[in-house]
């Protein structure tokens, strides 16, 4: 089945945000269009300041409401507005079917809280059904899914006495608990180093094979996007200035800024 037959999972169309708390409104992203499908990942590129993670977090719902306005725009999730729907509404969706991960796990991750009931945290939110034991068997079980090993020490770890990358896939872990549609990922390898990086990239990916969640991936790095994702949407200064499917973008670039782009990657990485 192709994309166009399938039904979109999530529809942003014309967002706007503007910053009001510091006198004159600031712009931050304009007519951001974006349809995501089951199962796709999108990859969201530019430079630094371009608007991604403002993009990221209005479709996550984490953007402070008193600090940001959205002027224009709809993003459109399972029949909701998620920019003016009721925040019960909002909330239900945030970590269940929407969960996001950053770039630094250790401003996420609770220092003074084991890592177990962090990964367990969503569950406990949004399934109290889910009992105790049962919860506990969950977060074992995701934790050795994206790749960690004796499990059931780390259980009782806390953050600090883990290295970056079994941080990053403890923030994986506490993402992916509860089966989310859609995760997202805000420059979730920019603080490890390569080899670390590749492997985190491979265990999105199988996210994606193995349970058809749908990835929004952001990142500086176009070479990474183009290992991982199925389509790239490129921003410059607030504005989406190029979007395609990886090989066509590669191989016709229209936009200058997605040439220099390209042209910044070492070749040996191609
Ligand atoms: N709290 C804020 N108040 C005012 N403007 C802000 C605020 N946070 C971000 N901005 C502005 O919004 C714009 C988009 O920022 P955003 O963080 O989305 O960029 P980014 O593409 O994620 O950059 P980076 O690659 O550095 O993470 C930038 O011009 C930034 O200066
Ligand atoms: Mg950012």
């Amino acid at each position: 089945m192709t994309h166009q037959e399938k039904k979109p999972l999530l529809q942003v169309t014309d967002l706007h945000i503007e910053f009001h708390d510091h006198g004159q409104p600031e712009t931050a992203v304009e007519d951001f269009d974006l349809t995501l499908y089951e199962g796709e990942i999108v990859g969201i590129v530019g430079e630094s300041g371009s608007g991604k993670s403002m993009s990221a977090l209005a479709i996550a719902g984490l953007l402070s409401r008193r600090a940001m306005m959205t002027r224009r725009g709809e993003i459109l999730f399972d029949g909701h507005n998620l920019l003016t729907c009721d925040r019960k509404t909002l909330r239900s969706y945030q970590g269940d079917e929407i969960a996001m991960i950053f770039q630094e796990p250790m401003t996420s991750l609770n220092p003074l809280l084991r890592i177990g009931p962090q990964v367990e945290e969503c569950l406990k939110i949004h399934h109290p059904e889910i009992g105790k034991e049962e919860r506990r068997k969950r977060a074992l079980t995701i934790m050795e899914q994206v790749g960690l090993r004796d499990t059931e020490t780390l259980y009782r770890m806390y953050p600090h006495e883990l290295s970056g990358g079994m941080r990053q896939r403890i923030m994986i872990a506490a993402a992916m608990i509860a089966e989310p549609r859609i995760l997202i990922a805000d420059e979730p390898t920019t603080a490890l180093d390569v080899t670390i990086q590749a492997k985190i990239v491979r265990l999105l990916r199988k996210i994606n094979e193995v349970a058809h969640t749908s990835i929004l991936f952001i990142s500086h790095d176009l070479s990474l996007v183009a290992q991982l994702c199925h389509r790239v949407i490129v921003m410059k200064q607030g504005r989406i200035v190029e979007e395609g499917r990886i090989e066509e973008i590669f191989e016709h670039p229209k936009d200058v800024y997605t040439k220099e782009l390209i042209d910044a990657i070492p070749k040996v990485a191609l």
